[in-house]
C-alpha cells in the first residue's frame, strides 16, 4: 500500500467510494436532463409527426426542418428525430448496472438497439448535413461530422468487443459511444449552460461562429470523452489522489451540466411545449 493511500485512509477518505458516488451523481443529473430531452422530442416532434402536421416542426426555429415538396429530406428528418429519442433512452438504459445485473437479456437487446440506432442516427444526421445542407456554418458542420464519425467507429468497436466476449474493453467502448452519442445533447446543454453562467450569450453568434460556439461545438463530445478517460485511468489507479482528482473534475462538470439542463429546459425546449 503506498504512503498516499495510507494517509488518505488515515484521514478516513475512501477515494474509490468518493469516485463512485460522484460518477453516480453525474449520471443522475445527466439522466434527468436526457429524460427532459426525450420528453421534448416525443411531445414536440412525436405528436406533430404522428398526426401528420409535418409543417408544424417549424414552430421551433430549425436550420432546415420541414420543406414543402422535399419528401426525402422530410422523411429523413422525421426518422432522425424519432430515432434520436430511442437512442437516448437505450443509451441511458445501458448505463444502469442494476438493470444489467437483473435482466442481462434485456441489456443485450437494448445494447443492440442502442448501437444500431446510434449508427443510423449518425448516418441520417450526416446525410442531412452534407446532402440537405442543414448546417449553420462550416465549423459547426465539421464538428458534428466528426462526432458522427466517432459514433460509427466507437459503436463498431463496442460491438466487436462484445462479440469476442472481451467485456471490459466492450464496457469502455460502449461508454465512449454513449459520450459521443450524448455529444448532441451536451451541445444543447453546453450552449444553454454558457448563457446561464454569463447571464447572456457571450462569444456566440446566430451562425455558431463565435469563440464560445466553436469551443462548445467540438467540446460537446471531446470534453466528456476526455473526462471519461480520466475516470477510466482513476478507476485503474491504485492511488487515491487520481481518484479524488477525477471525482473533483466530475463534480465540476456535474454542476455545469445541471446549469445547462436548467437552461435547455427553460429556454430551448420548455417554451415550445
Ligand atoms: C446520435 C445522437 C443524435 C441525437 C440524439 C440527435 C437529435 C436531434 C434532434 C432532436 C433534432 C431536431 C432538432 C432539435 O429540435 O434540436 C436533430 C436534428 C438534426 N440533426 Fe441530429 N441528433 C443526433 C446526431 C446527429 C448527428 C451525428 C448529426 C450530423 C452528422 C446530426 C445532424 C442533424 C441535422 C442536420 C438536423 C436537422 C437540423 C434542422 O433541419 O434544423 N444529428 N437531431
Amino acid at each position: 500500500m503506498s504512503s498516499t493511500e495510507v494517509s488518505a485512509r488515515e484521514r478516513g477518505v475512501d477515494a474509490a467510494g468518493v469516485l463512485g458516488w460522484t460518477a453516480r451523481l453525474w449520471f443522475v443529473v445527466a439522466a434527468l436532463g436526457q429524460a427532459a430531452f426525450i420528453y421534448f422530442i416525443i411531445a414536440f416532434y412525436g405528436t406533430r409527426t404522428v398526426s401528420g402536421h409535418f409543417a408544424a416542426w417549424n414552430d421551433k426555429p430549425l436550420i432546415t426542418g420541414y420543406v414543402e415538396g422535399d419528401a426525402a429530406g422530410n422523411a429523413m428528418f422525421a426518422a432522425h428525430v424519432l430515432l434520436a429519442a430511442i437512442v437516448t433512452l437505450a443509451g441511458l438504459a445501458q448505463l444502469v448496472p442494476a438493470l444489467r445485473r437483473a435482466a442481462p437479456a434485456l441489456h443485450r437487446w437494448s445494447g443492440r438497439v442502442f448501437l444500431a440506432t446510434a449508427c443510423v442516427t449518425a448516418v441520417s444526421g450526416l446525410w442531412m448535413t452534407l446532402a440537405r445542407g442543414s448546417y449553420l456554418s462550416l465549423v459547426s458542420a465539421v464538428a458534428i461530422g466528426l462526432d458522427a464519425v466517432l459514433i460509427l467507429v466507437f459503436a463498431g468497436l463496442a460491438w466487436r468487443e462484445a462479440l469476442v466476449r472481451r467485456f471490459e474493453r466492450h464496457r469502455r467502448w460502449a461508454m465512449r459511444t454513449f459520450m459521443a452519442v450524448s455529444g448532441v445533447w451536451f451541445l444543447r446543454v453546453g450552449l444553454m449552460g454558457w448563457i446561464v453562467l454569463n447571464g447572456r450569450p457571450v462569444g456566440m453568434t446566430s451562425k455558431m461562429t463565435g469563440p464560445a460556439d466553436v469551443v462548445l461545438a467540438f467540446g460537446s463530445y471531446l470534453i466528456p470523452l476526455a473526462i471519461l478517460e480520466l475516470y477510466f485511468a482513476a478507476e485503474r489507479s491504485a492511488k487515491p489522489a487520481p481518484k479524488l482528482a477525477a471525482a473533483g473534475v466530475i463534480l465540476v462538470s456535474t454542476a455545469y451540466v445541471a446549469a445547462g439542463v436548467f437552461g435547455a429546459v427553460a429556454m430551448m425546449w420548455g417554451p415550445y411545449l
